[in-house]
């Protein structure tokens, strides 16, 4: 468990006293896509603090290391792609981590592709209101894409395309796919993940990072697939491209290895002033093409830390295993 962090105090008060948010914990956190007003209010309330503690703690892990840092600081805009982005919070997280890493003043432009458009109304909210970060311009795909195996990577494609903005320094995309695995369906969706990482891959720049982000949940309530071990099965090893994983740092070295048993999670616990502490349990890859993580790799230290909650992996990833300082800012 990684040490909570506190929603920043004005994030708390636009959701809660600003834009109607509410907590309301419920089992099931799918069909968002055709959900109404109040229950985006529900999910404001409940989810969106810890997808921004979520995006801050994974972004902050990524900034700590410097070559990353170095090629966002060396650009006059961050163009960003998010997919499936809901009401946002990951987008906060970011301009939160961006700020607390001494990248603030570089404006950010964020594409994004979601079919609420409820959640499109906050996302375009918060964007406008938020105190921190330079909001660049942000433009929106207001679609579904089409939830069949055979319609959706190309009908995400031609949507990204459309935009006519790429390459991304940073494409993202949080809770999304679970979502849409849930409703494609068990036999019909596997392999997603990898289609999707590959064809998201394909708008990311030389030195850009793919940030995938899910819930150890299962898409499917009456089988045994967990995102836990889907995501990581599907994206350590991708053949026909060359992206691969930056991060975890044993995925890097031992993807190989411990492709077929890998399973993980780990909590981001964010503390809301009505609602104490919130967490759930998640699993993410950073990937990027192989000759920019060859690049930073060169200047990584030796030791690095590998932070999980909880998982079934090999012992090359176990002996890495270790808990990682809370970023400065936000802290309880
Ligand atoms: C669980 S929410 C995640 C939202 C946000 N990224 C986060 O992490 O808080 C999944 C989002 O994907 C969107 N979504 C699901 N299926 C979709 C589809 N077929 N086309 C476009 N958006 C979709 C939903 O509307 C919802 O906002």
């Amino acid at each position: 468990m990684s040490t909570p962090i506190s929603l920043p105090p004005d994030l708390d008060r636009l959701l809660f006293q600003e834009l109607g948010a509410f907590h309301q914990p419920r089992n099931e956190v799918f069909g968002l896509v055709a959900a109404d007003g109040d229950e985006i209010r529900r999910y404001n309330g409940t989810y969106l603090p810890r997808t921004w503690a979520e995006s801050y703690q994974v972004f902050s892990q990524l900034l700590r290391i410097p070559g990353v840092r170095a090629v966002l600081a060396s650009r006059q805009a961050i163009q960003v792609l998010d997919v499936g982005s809901g009401s946002g919070g990951q987008l906060l997280g970011l301009l939160d981590a961006l700020q607390a890493n001494g990248l603030g003043s570089i404006p950010v432009n964020v594409d994004l592709i979601e079919g609420n458009p409820h959640a499109i109304e906050t996302m375009k909210a918060l964007w406008s209101r938020y105190p921190r970060g330079n909001r660049g311009t942000i433009r929106v795909a207001h679609t579904r894409l089409p939830e069949t195996r055979a319609e959706f990577i190309p009908s995400l494609d031609r949507t990204i395309r459309a935009f006519r903005r790429e390459p991304y320094d940073l494409v993202l995309s949080f809770k999304f796919l679970i979502e849409v695995y849930g409703i494609i369906g068990k036999d019909a969706s596997s392999g997603l993940y990898n289609d999707f990482a590959k064809v998201l891959g394909t708008h990311l720049a030389p030195k850009g990072l793919l940030l995938l982000l899910d819930l150890t949940a299962k898409p499917h309530p009456n089988d045994g697939t967990w995102m836990g071990t889907t995501l990581p099965r599907e994206t350590n090893l991708l053949s026909d491209t060359d992206l691969s994983v930056l991060l975890p740092h044993p995925c890097r070295r031992y993807a190989a290895s411990c492709n077929t048993s890998c399973y993980q999670e780990v909590h981001y616990p964010v503390v809301v002033s009505s609602i104490g502490s919130s967490t759930e349990a998640v699993v993410w890859r950073a990937l990027a093409h192989a000759p920019y993580i060859d690049q930073l790799a060169s200047g990584l230290p030796s030791r690095l830390c590998h932070q999980v909650s909880f998982g079934q992996y090999p012992a090359t990833c176990k002996r890495t295993r270790c808990s990682l300082p809370a970023p400065s800012a936000f802290e309880v």
